[in-house]
């Protein structure tokens, strides 16, 4: 175990990342619950547990090293009974949770799921929270109450400040009293760095990896160790009721082969939705088109204008360069602009805002 602020020094010492006196003034925040969460417990009939420690909200814009510095502190707390993850994919847990409940039942569904959560875990990292659906939006209330009365530590990143979460949701009043909790139970700290991090580690970067084989398989690998920092989990969207699975995901970057999001059948709503969920898309193995799979290479074209209109970052691994991707059949014509688009996308200030 190991303190975070000495944990960023050393990263800073090794190269690993840049000085940013942004970050460093929100280190203390991390270090201030950490050591509150591994303090050993006190001994003796009288003594009360201490009360656990205010979380924190970090919010700010992209790439400012948001989840980089929850990794940091999860890191920190090894050992710890922490949990790190997706605040969408720890939402679908909870309703797949009261779902069950319901099944058996349970006419309150919300406390056996949050009970569940709360039984494993001492502080919870919740990357990327952002409440945008009416179903979740009606149930946080609640459950981050029942997670804060147990005792549970929650630390999240969000790109939105609380007073602006949910905005414009539907029942909206409804929501606010949440807000009020975050704001009681949380230290809210922007991390108002300059720097887009994620943007300055792609520029000049090589994006674009052909021929498909064992080098471009290596350097795919080494950019997403570079960008994602760590293991991916499988996030799964929810587009019209229907699931849409990227196989891994972290920080903002998904990884997913050709076949995967081209192989079966997605459409553009499909497609949009994985476009506003990512801010990078590392896309291995797209391999010459022709006729005889004209349909994956309809869905590739609808991937990349989804990409490109949603200025996600692209890296690939492909069979040929974009041009001679697609060069014989129907459709050859319409490939044009797609070709155009991903040279585009491999520009060095390419979706820079
Ligand atoms: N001080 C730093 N020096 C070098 N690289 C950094 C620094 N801070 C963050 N990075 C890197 O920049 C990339 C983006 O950081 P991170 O994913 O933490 O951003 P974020 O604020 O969570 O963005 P988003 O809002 O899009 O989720 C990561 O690869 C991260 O390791
Ligand atoms: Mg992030």
């Amino acid at each position: 175990m190991a303190d975070v602020i000495a944990l960023y020094s050393d990263r800073i010492a090794q190269g690993a990342l840049h000085h940013d006196p942004a970050q460093e003034v929100v280190l203390p925040e991390l270090e201030r619950i950490r050591a509150a969460v591994t303090q050993p417990a006190k001994r003796g009939l009288f003594r009360k547990a201490p009360p656990p420690p205010k979380g924190l909200y970090l919010w700010g814009g992209v790439g400012r090293g948001k989840s980089m510095l929850m990794d940091l502190f999860v890191e920190a707390l090894e050992g710890t009974a922490v949990r790190r993850v997706h605040f969408h994919a720890f939402m679908q847990e909870i309703h797949e949770a009261m779902h069950a409940a319901r099944q058996r039942g349970v006419e309150d569904a919300l406390m056996p799921a949050a009970e569940a959560v709360i039984k494993s875990v001492r502080v919870l990292a919740f990357d990327e929270m952002q409440i945008t659906d009416i179903t979740d939006a009606m149930i946080v209330g609640r459950l981050f109450q029942a997670l804060f009365d147990a005792g549970v530590v929650v630390v999240t990143t969000s790109n939105r400040v609380p007073d602006e979460l949910y905005k414009n949701g539907l029942n909206r009043q409804l929501f606010l009293p949440f807000i009020q909790m975050i704001k009681q139970r949380m230290e809210v700290r922007e991390l108002a760095s300059p720097n887009d991090y994620r943007q300055n580690r792609l520029e000049g970067a090589q994006v674009y990896f052909t021929p498909i084989g064992p080098e471009a398989r290596a350097e795919i690998a080494k950019v997403w160790e570079d960008l994602a920092g760590g293991p991916g989990a499988e996030r799964v969207l929810e587009v019209k009721g229907r699931r849409v699975s990227l196989p891994h995901y972290r920080n903002g970057v998904a990884r997913a082969s050709f076949y995967d999001l081209c192989g079966h059948y997605l459409g553009p709503a499909d497609y949009l939705a994985i476009a506003q969920a990512v801010r990078v898309l590392i896309l291995e193995d797209v391999p010459r088109l022709s006729r005889s799979n004209f349909n994956e290479a309809k869905r590739f074209v609808t991937l990349i204008d989804a990409l490109y209109e949603a200025k996600v970052r692209l890296i690939c691994s492909a069979a040929a360069e974009p041009e001679m991707l697609y060069v014989e059949g129907e459709g050859v014509f319409e490939f044009e602009r797609t070709a155009s688009r991903l040279r585009e996308m491999q520009d060095k200030d390419w979706g820079r805002d």
